[in-house]
């Protein structure tokens, strides 16, 4: 790859990874992701914001492009370090082995996690709030945006160009040959989107208040170009990213789309057997609905679906007195992810003992879910059983029609 021109002095140096690993090791990237680093070259000096990890060669396509910018070993003074996660610090030792004299800057809940994860002491320096650099012709500005994604998370902002840096902040999963928003097709543009949303709800969605304060603090700058670090570069509609960000920040108190997520899990069939008269309900308000098999379906795309519905739907069998495992899990990451407020049904089948509700019962008091009950049935579902799922499933769709 080569470096992409921002804007004068200013630099992209990516790397695009591929899908063999989980992201964080846990989130499936089957269309990879993008590792975005950025030089901004003063007249006196010259600065790295963020880091790689050395991740399917990421490190040496950087260094390449450092190359091809004149910043070979020992051509940089400063190390920014925008969040400490290891997707974009993993590669400081060898980072710091070719530019020894750089200084490392920080916010100051980083410095501690510098020294614990990679053992660095020397040349670090804590910025605050507010603080500027001078690179000679360019300043940077450091901006603390705790918890998005880390509580140490900063933005840096070149007020000349109007860049912000923003690391994880307005990023996305995915690999795109474009740099830039206004370079994508229509397809591409429609996986960007997509990629987004599932990105945002995996990694982002516990720290939607965060994100809603971050926006709102950096509401008074101006902004022409939006650089994170996953994901394109947005120089013609940064304001599109902030308010597709705003939009999924929002999910979490509501209101949200009006759609539904079914998420099930069938042993032998009869919970399965339920599921149409479910979805009939739902699609007679004509709703649309979002069909999820677990654990046929990664956690990673259930949780893009259910965080932007408003209806959720829960389908699993009593399994050992208990939930059907896979749905435990299911549920363990909505709650983490404050996933809230839903409205809710629930149903699902028993053999000899039910067991399944009171273990689901304490997710909806965690999730606060509102709980619009249960169809739970011995064996196989009865005519009955069905047309009382139908009529609960479409009671629950008119609600959120009439939201
Ligand atoms: Fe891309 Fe929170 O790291």
């Amino acid at each position: 790859m080569k470096p992409d021109y921002i804007a004068n002095g200013v630099y992209r140096v990516a790397a695009k990874v591929g899908s063999r690993d989980l992201f964080e090791g846990i989130w499936p990237i089957p269309d990879g992701v993008m590792l975005n680093s950025y030089v901004v070259k003063g007249t006196e000096k010259r600065a790295l914001i963020d880091l790689v990890k050395d991740w399917d060669g990421a490190l040496d396509t950087v260094f390449a492009q450092l190359d091809s910018l004149g910043l070979g070993a020992g051509c940089l003074d400063y190390i920014i370090i925008n969040h400490m996660e290891p997707d974009h610090t993993a590669a400081m030792g060898q980072i710091i082995a070719r530019y020894p004299e750089a200084e490392i800057l920080a916010s100051e809940k980083a410095i501690p996690l510098i020294k614990n994860f990679y053992k660095i002491e020397k040349n670090v320096r804590a910025v605050k709030d507010g603080e500027v650099v001078d690179l000679g012709g360019k300043t940077l500005t450091f901006f603390m945006t705790p918890n998005i994604h880390w509580p140490e998370t900063m933005m840096t902002y070149v007020k000349e160009d109007g860049v912000l840096f923003s690391c994880d902040g307005f990023g996305s999963y995915g690999r795109y040959e474009s740099c830039f928003d206004d370079e994508l097709g229509a397809n591409e543009r429609a996986h960007l989107d997509s990629e987004t949303e599932r990105y945002y709800a995996n990694i982002v969605s516990s720290f939607s208040t965060f994100v809603q304060r971050g926006i709102s603090k950096l509401a008074t700058l101006e902004i022409k170009v939006i650089a994170p670090s996953h994901g394109v570069v947005w120089r013609t509609n940064p304001g599109q990213i902030i308010d597709h960000y705003s939009r999924l920040a929002s999910y979490m108190q509501g209101p949200r789309e009006k759609e539904v997520a079914i998420v099930w899990s069938s042993m032998y069939g009869n919970t399965e057997a339920l599921l149409q008269s479910i979805v009939d309900g739902i699609e007679s308000e004509g709703l649309p609905v979002h069909i999820l098999q677990v654990p046929q379906t990664h956690a990673s795309f259930v949780l893009e679906k259910v965080w932007r519905s408003e209806g959720l739907v829960i389908g699993m069998p009593t399994y050992e007195y208990k939930m059907f495992p896979p749905m435990y899990h299911i549920l363990d990451i909505l709650e983490r992810s404050h996933v809230q407020g839903r409205k809710t049904l629930r149903f699902g089948s028993f053999g000899w003992s039910g067991g399944a509700q009171k273990q689901f019962d304490v997710f909806v008091d965690a999730m606060k879910l509102d709980y619009k009950g249960s169809i739970e049935y011995p064996g196989s579902p009865t005519p009955e059983d069905k047309k009382k799922a139908y009529d609960l499933a479409k009671a629950m769709a008119r609600e959120i029609k009439e939201l």
